[in-house]
Parts: structure tokens; sequence; C-alpha cells
């Protein structure tokens, strides 16, 4: 199985791989190459996202070294290198998904005008999406500012910005930790897509909220849990003394056998 970002495969291949495998895997990496003439590089995937940025790390199979690629999703472009940022093409749905339902809450609550944070942006891709979608319909947005702590990442980010041909963006690099409680100001939708970190981050992110926020929040959980994942969640809000009302809760992708990623979209009431 293998993902393609632009004119980059990627190819997934679970578990350790021993020397004599690679060379089957590199035999396949050219019958892809081959058959695939608007493809340029294919790369191996060699290990999980590790760290605080989200990176993961590849192997040049075949083609041209190239890690730095156009991508086309959702109607719009992004430029990213994938081994200086995070970036999942199979996310592309959720991305989509979020951006519609923007669209009509805007729509059907009559939000004028609203600014909008996405906190953990990565190259500008949510940002992007939704921006584009609200641009499409007419719907103004008085700003979308986004936030993130990988330089290289910021830097696609703005790119991606101007090759979409959006404005009224703010993009902030840093610490979500340190560059939210500096904001000052309150925001009628934020977006979570956080990392998969010890940090849950929710103390910051209630720092910029008020009442009749609209909050998307990506958490992680077990799939034993997610029948009762109300319960949980509000169990996990109970010191924060905020009252929320919960809208949907959606299955937002399988990170490893026993674990979901879980989007959960709320409002401060
Ligand atoms: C799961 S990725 C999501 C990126 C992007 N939203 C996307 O969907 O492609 C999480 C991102 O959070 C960034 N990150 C991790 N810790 C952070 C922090 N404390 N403050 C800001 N960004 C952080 C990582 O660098 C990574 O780009």
């Amino acid at each position: 199985m293998y993902d393609q970002i632009g004119k980059i495969a990627v190819l997934n291949v679970k578990g350790e791989i021993k020397k004599e495998n690679l060379k089957k895997i590199k035999e396949i990496g050219k019958k892809i190459l081959k058959e695939n003439k608007h493809l340029e590089t294919i790369l191996l995937k060699k290990e999980k996202i590790k760290g605080r940025l989200r990176k993961a790390k590849y192997k040049h199979l075949c083609g041209k070294k190239n890690f730095e690629t156009l991508y086309k999703e959702n109607n719009c472009l992004f430029k990213l290198n994938l081994e200086k940022v995070y970036f999942n093409p199979r996310l592309a749905t959720n991305r989509l998904f979020v951006a519609q339902d923007i669209l009509t809450l805007i729509k059907s609550k009559k939000i004028r005008s609203p600014k909008i944070l996405v906190a953990f942006c990565g190259v500008g891709v949510y940002g992007v999406v939704i921006g584009k979608i609200l641009k499409k319909e007419g719907l103004n947005y008085k700003k979308i500012t986004m936030v993130e702590l990988n330089r290289e990442a910021i830097k696609y980010a703005k790119e991606n910005v101007l090759l979409n041909k959006l404005e009224n963006f703010e993009i902030i690099q840093g610490d979500v930790k340190k560059i939210l409680p500096r904001l000052k100001e309150k925001f009628e939708i934020i977006l979570a897509p956080r990392p998969k970190l010890k940090n849950d981050f929710l103390k910051e992110i209630f720092l910029v909220s008020k009442r009749g926020s609209f909050i998307y929040y990506f958490d992680f959980v077990k799939k034993e849990e997610i029948g009762n994942l109300k319960e949980i969640f509000k169990e996990k809000l109970k010191n924060f003394k905020k009252r929320i009302k919960i809208f949907k809760i959606k299955k937002a992708g399988e990170i490893s056998p026993s674990k979901l990623r879980v989007l959960i979209i709320f409002k401060l009431i």
C-alpha cells in the first residue's frame, strides 16, 4: 500500500524491514515508478511519527531524491517537505468534513465575520481548506489565526496561504502553551488538530474561548471507550468548571489497532 503526495509515492510497510525484504520493496518501488508516469520519487516510510514535531523518517528507494512536493487536496494546493513537517494525506476527508461543518455552522447560526483559530496548524492544511470553502461561498471571516511550533511548517503555511490566494491570515510560530495566553483575544471558532502527546492543551484553548465559542477538538481514545466518550470527555473537563454542549463525536481515524482519533465538536454555554 502506498500514499501519493504530489509526485511522491510513500510506501508504508508495517514492522521491522530485513535486508532481504528491502531488495523486494525497492523492486516494488521501481515497478510503481514505471507504471505511474506522473510520479518522480518513491520513498519508504521508515518509522512512526515521533517527537513534539510529529515528524516521520523516510528512506529514498528510487527516482528523484526529493522530499518536497506540491500536493492537491480539496481544491487547494499545498507545498511541503515530508522530512521536515507532519503531513498525512489520509486525513483529507477529516479536513473536508471540518470545513463543511464550519460552513454550515456559520450559515445556520448567522455568525458574522468570525475569528477562527487553528492551533497546531502544521503546513496550514485545515486553515487553508476552511478559508477556501468560506471564500467560495462568499462568506467573510475576520481572520484565521494559525499557530504552529515547527519553523519549517510555518514557512510552508505562509506559502500555502499565498498559493491559494487567501487573505486575512495571521500565522504565528511558537508553542500553543505560550502563544495562546499571549493572544488576549477570544475566537468564535477554535480548531485543535492536536498532536498525540501527554498535554491535552485544553487549558490554553479555554483561555481564547468565550461563551458561544464552537470548539473542534481532536482527542485519542481506546476503541472500547467510544460508546461512553461523552461522559469521559465531560469528566476530563470537570476541573475547568466550564459548561459545554457536545454536538458531535466522530471517529477521525485509527492510530493503532486499539486506539482511535476522534473529533469532538462542542460549544461553551
Ligand atoms: C498531528 S499534527 C497536525 C498538523 C496539521 N494540523 C495537519 O493536520 O496536518 C500536530 C502539529 O502540532 C505541532 N505541535 C506539537 N506541539 C506543539 C505545541 N506545543 N505548540 C504548537 N504546535 C505544536 C507539530 O509540529 C505538528 O505540526
